[in-house]
């Protein structure tokens, strides 16, 4: 074996080729699951298009470059499920565009944040996360509460990732403002809401001043990883 290894590493054309072999059969192997894409992501039972709401709050999350320090894959290793939850599906972020996956961890995983603290740990967490777990190194991003947010284009947003093949319908993309006030409004009713967005979490703004980017980063992190209902279901229930 070594010697026919020498044979190759003294024949630069002979290395060169069989290089090109293992590089293309790589490739081949990353490249062909990507045509039959379709069937390869499962549908799940309970995953949707982020609300209004929460698709703003992910938008200040991408901006602020929260996936910097946070990933959102929980995979598929005893460690990672017993802290976290269970293994994420490709389903969970088949409407994520762009995908925030990562693979920098120094925060936490944050695939299944979401109803693991009450709102109010939230603002108080973003506004200074010393305050609430004291050995964090975790910037504070308290200016987000006095920033009120911008979502006056909101349908034309929705109708840009419906081009990009996420489902969301004439109804969502003509109630987009009014829905994303009330899911922020604590006094609103959200009943309409949650029709079109089944497990949103409604009233995360203040009952006065304008909807603020901190109720939209809220609203995003308390809806990570609870679209799935994984008590007492096996794979095979999960498919549509
Ligand atoms: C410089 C790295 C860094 C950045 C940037 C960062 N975080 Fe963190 N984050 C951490 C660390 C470290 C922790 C663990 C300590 C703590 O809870 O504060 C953490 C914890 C968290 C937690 C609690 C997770 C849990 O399961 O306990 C949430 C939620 C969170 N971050 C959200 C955010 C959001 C939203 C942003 C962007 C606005 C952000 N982080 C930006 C480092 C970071």
């Amino acid at each position: 074996m070594a010697l026919r290894h020498a044979t190759i590493e003294k024949n630069v054309i002979l290395l060169a080729v069989l290089t090109l072999v293992t590089v293309v059969i790589g490739g081949l192997v990353q490249i062909i699951p990507l045509f039959t894409i379709e069937s390869t992501i499962e549908r799940v039972r309970g995953v949707r298009p982020y609300s209004p709401l929460e698709l703003m709050g992910r938008n200040i999350y991408i901006r602020e470059g929260c996936y910097v320090c946070h990933s959102q894959q929980i995979r598929a290793f005893r460690d990672e499920v017993e802290r976290y939850g269970h293994y994420s599906l490709a389903a969970e972020s088949m409407f994520d565009h762009p995908f925030q996956w990562g693979s920098k961890r120094t925060g936490p995983d944050l695939a299944r944040v979401g109803g693991k603290y009450s709102n109010d740990w939230h603002v108080a967490h973003l506004i200074d996360p010393r305050a609430v777990v004291p050995e964090s190194i975790m910037p504070a991003y308290a200016f987000l509460a006095n920033r009120p947010l911008q979502y006056a284009d909101m349908p034309r947003h929705l109708s840009a990732l419906r081009a990009t093949g996420v489902p969301y319908s004439d109804e969502m993309i003509a109630n987009a403002i009014a829905d994303l006030e009330a899911q922020a409004n604590p006094e609103g009713d959200p009943a309409a809401v949650l029709r079109r967005y089944p497990r949103a979490v409604a009233g995360v703004g203040s009952r006065t001043g304008p909807v603020t980017e901190m109720d939209a980063l809220v609203a995003y992190l308390q809806m990570l990883g609870t679209l799935v209902d994984f008590r007492d279901v096996r794979p095979e229930d999960l498919r549509q």
